[in-house]
């Protein structure tokens, strides 16, 4: 397990940002509705959605334009046919905690 942490102040609302953790790359994402984790690497051909797009809580992949819910990982948009994990993720203070469980 790999544990991210993420000061608030590093990610405003409507924003998101890419973190390693372990051998996986984690998409953390901080919306109206709050924060959320899920893999970065687009299910379809392995692009990383930082590079794309987020519009509320739908993330949009740079490559071929599929789209996820962030809130769930769950798909929105083809090509992509599976989800991508998603992660809890606790606030204490201003600061944001995942807990990332190994590949
Ligand atoms: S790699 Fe993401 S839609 Fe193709």
């Amino acid at each position: 397990m790999t544990t991210i942490t993420i000061p608030l102040a590093e990610l405003a609302q409507g924003k998101m940002i890419a973190r390693d953790a372990g051998a996986r790359r984690i998409l953390v994402c901080r919306t109206k509705e709050g924060l959320f984790a899920v893999d970065d690497v687009c299910s379809h051909a392995d692009a990383c959605l930082h590079e794309g797009r987020l519009r509320g809580h739908r993330v949009t992949c740079p490559l071929h334009g599929a789209a996820f819910d962030v809130r769930t990982g769950a798909v929105l948009g083809a090509p992509a046919s599976r989800p991508v994990a998603s992660f809890a993720v606790r606030l204490a203070g201003s600061v944001a905690t995942i807990v990332v469980p190994d590949v």
